[in-house]
């Protein structure tokens, strides 16, 4: 299998094909009652997709397991795996769906198609914080030989803190979603505050999407969308997709699930570095994140 090299929209390092079906992409018709799911890859997006597929199944995780999260939430820019060389495109899905419908992205604010604004459409905006979103990133493009060759911790960290990285600046991504936060429909998430404590945030996106569920389908919601019983679950742990592309073995789609991991894999000196050149790219925001809890 050979890796993917990157290619380039507006100075944005995007995946072949979607740099080719781009003009595609970017004229998507969103319809008003579209939820979009967005983050940079490795915030958790399974998660916030188990979650908010729980609270529009009511609870019941039957319903929620008719599919892979997967292919339950087109993947607006991407293609699925399938028999034709491109396989499915997200796009094609999602104007097959029927309304209302759930999407995922890891498109940069200023490159998500305009007709979600247009249409007001409701986004979950999931942040992480870098080091740890980082960590997670070099073990996926590990595991996954749909991603180019990371190579050493070390020099993917310098490609991370370059936004040499596929969906480009960490730093640009969750600074310009937060931005756009003020003026759009988006609830602004964080994995550390779902990690501390799971019923607030579900209870936050229950709100958003106009839903009131009991006590009880709410504690069903908390435990099936818990690490432990996601790493379980095939329909979310993503063993039915890209078979032959992820190899769980070198790691786990569901690797950890935690924060501060990261702790695990800075050496005292590339700390002092990452930290030095963070301050840097996040001095111009008002966006604080934890990296330990
Ligand atoms: P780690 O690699 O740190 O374990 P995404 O879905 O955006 O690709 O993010 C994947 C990351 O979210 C992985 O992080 C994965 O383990 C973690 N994750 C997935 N489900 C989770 C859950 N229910 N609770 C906590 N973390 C979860």
């Amino acid at each position: 299998m050979i890796r993917t090299e990157l290619c380039e929209v507006e100075g944005i390092p995007l995946a072949e094909p979607i740099c080719s079906i781009w003009n595609q992409v970017w004229n998507f018709k969103a319809r008003p009652d579209d939820l979009l799911i967005a983050t940079y890859a490795k915030a958790g997006t399974t998660w916030t997709q188990e979650i908010v597929d729980m609270i529009q199944q009511n609870g019941d995780i039957e319903k929620c397991k008719r599919a892979s999260t997967y292919r339950r939430h087109p993947f607006l820019e991407w293609y699925m795996p399938g028999p034709s060389p491109n396989g499915y495109s997200g796009l094609e899905l999602a104007e097959a769906m029927p309304s209302p419908r759930t999407m995922k992205t890891h498109l940069p604010v200023q490159m998500v198609p305009p007709s979600f604004w247009e249409q007001n459409c409701k986004i979950i905006y999931v942040a992480r914080n870098a080091k740890d979103n980082l960590v997670s990133y070099y073990h996926f493009h590990r595991m996954n030989k749909a991603l180019p060759d990371p190579g050493t911790m070390e020099e993917f960290m310098e490609k991370f803190m370059a936004g040499k990285v596929l969906w480009g600046s960490w730093y640009d991504h969750v600074k310009g979603w937060w931005k756009a936060k003020d003026k759009h429909r988006i609830l602004y998430l964080f994995y550390e505050d779902m990690k501390e404590n799971p019923k607030r945030e579900i209870q936050k996106i229950m709100k958003f999407m106009g839903k009131d569920l009991e006590q009880e389908v709410l504690n069903k919601i908390i435990h099936n969308t818990s690490f432990e019983i996601m790493k379980e679950n095939p329909m979310a742990n993503y063993t039915k997709d890209f078979v032959g592309l992820m190899d769980h073995s070198v790691s786990p789609f569901m690797r950890k699930g935690v924060v501060g991991d990261w702790k695990n894999y800075f050496t005292v000196a590339q700390n002092k570095k990452f930290d030095e050149d963070y301050n840097k790219k996040m001095a111009n925001t008002s966006l604080v994140f934890r990296a330990e809890l």
